[in-house]
């Protein structure tokens, strides 16, 4: 079989990359996510990390075509957390050791919104002594604000590419400077210069996205040195310029969910020690998803902890899986679906991903 020639390669070129991202047998399929959780094992070890995610506002000042919080949609009820709110939250990871959590949230700039976020990354570095690890996906911000919330106690933070296809990446944005390919790419620079482990991702199975354009960006993840990966498949959001055009043209699920599996592992056998998420997206299309990508290579998991009666108002895309569950609720179900896999959860550890330390 030709895969297991290439997979036994030391050295993976952009023509093979393309040629794994292609196969379709589930012969060739399962040679490549066992071999993927090989690479897993010896790199990153069998260690599931978590990260609690609190989506504490769907306010955005973004409209990008593809996300149902875009700014043009009126349906969108909004909502922002308060501090207290965000703290409770933040306590539950903490009490429930999983080690560190996600601060997500649509997209803003304004005084108000970066000097609350600051505010809550100090306090919550405060109320943990130190102890739980920060992340930010908050979108593009200035180099300034990336400086201040790294100084309050910040170490990683997620700002996806979503496509590194200039093209593709255009025709998912309005046409305006702030949707911008050059400025998230800049972005992405920021924040490694302010001493961030950077992370990024794309949607997979997005309209004229062909393999090849997949294998591009495992190829920029490699030259942006990316520390952490977060990918998922695109799902339509009824309420959404691309909803509507695409509704009956989109690949279908089981495809996509293949697509994304395929992403992982070849992200993990050709990058190697760098921390990969398997994904909300990925559940959303499949009810084992999450398990499949942990099986395919990938070592974060990021159990949503948005208190319950906000969950619903963050729909970035239709039927979003977990709505209705507690974050206990989500505690145990992912225990079991660990376990499930032979991985096992590292908790009360930060998990960085090995990566960033070999930076120069
Ligand atoms: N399908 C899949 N992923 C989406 N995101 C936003 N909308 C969708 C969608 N319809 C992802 C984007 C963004 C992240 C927060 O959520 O990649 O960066």
């Amino acid at each position: 079989m030709r895969v297991e020639e290439i997979l036994r390669k030391s050295e993976l070129n952009r023509e093979d990359l393309v040629y794994l991202m292609k196969i379709g047998s589930e012969e060739e399929l399962e040679a490549l996510y066992k071999k993927a959780y090989e690479v897993k094992e010896e790199n990153v070890g069998k260690k599931v990390y978590y990260r609690g995610l609190i989506e504490f506002s769907n306010i955005c000042v973004k409209d990008c075509n593809y996300c149902g919080i875009r700014k043009s949609n009126k349906n969108t009820e909004h909502f922002m957390m308060t501090k207290e709110e965000i703290m409770e939250s933040a306590k539950w990871i903490y009490e429930n050791n999983y080690g560190s959590l996600v601060l997500q949230a649509g997209e803003r700039q304004d005084k108000e919104f970066v000097d609350f976020v600051e505010e809550v990354v100090r306090e919550i570095k405060e109320m943990s002594q130190g102890k739980l690890g920060i992340t930010l996906s908050l979108g593009e911000q200035s180099r300034e604000t990336y400086e201040r919330w790294y100084k309050a106690g910040a170490h990683r933070y997620l700002l996806r590419i979503e496509t590194s296809n200039e093209e593709i990446y255009k025709s998912l944005h309005p046409e305006d400077r702030s949707h911008n390919f050059d400025t998230r790419i800049e972005c992405l620079g920021y924040l490694r210069e302010a001493g961030y482990q950077v992370g990024t991702g794309v949607m997979i199975g997005l309209p004229g996205q062909r393999e090849e354009d997949l294998v591009d960006d495992i190829l920029f993840y490699k030259e942006n040195d990316i520390d952490m990966i977060g990918m998922g498949p695109y799902i339509i959001h009824d309420e959404t310029p691309m909803g509507e055009a695409y509704k009956d043209r989109v690949l279908p699920k089981e495809k996509r969910v293949e697509l994304g599996l395929k992403m992982i592992a070849i992200a993990r056998i050709y990058l190697k020690d760098v921390n990969i998420a398997a994904t909300t997206a990925l559940q959303g299309l499949d009810p084992l998803g999450r398990e499949k990508g942990l099986k395919a290579g990938a070592n974060i998991l990021m159990p949503v902890t948005t208190a319950a009666e906000h969950r619903a108002k963050y729909q970035l895309y239709n039927d979003k899986p977990c709505i209705d569950d507690t974050a206990e609720q989500c505690k145990k179900c992912l225990a079991g679906r660990v376990g499930s896999v032979g991985d096992e959860i590292a908790y009360g550890e930060w998990g960085d991903s090995p990566h960033y330390f070999k930076r120069s």
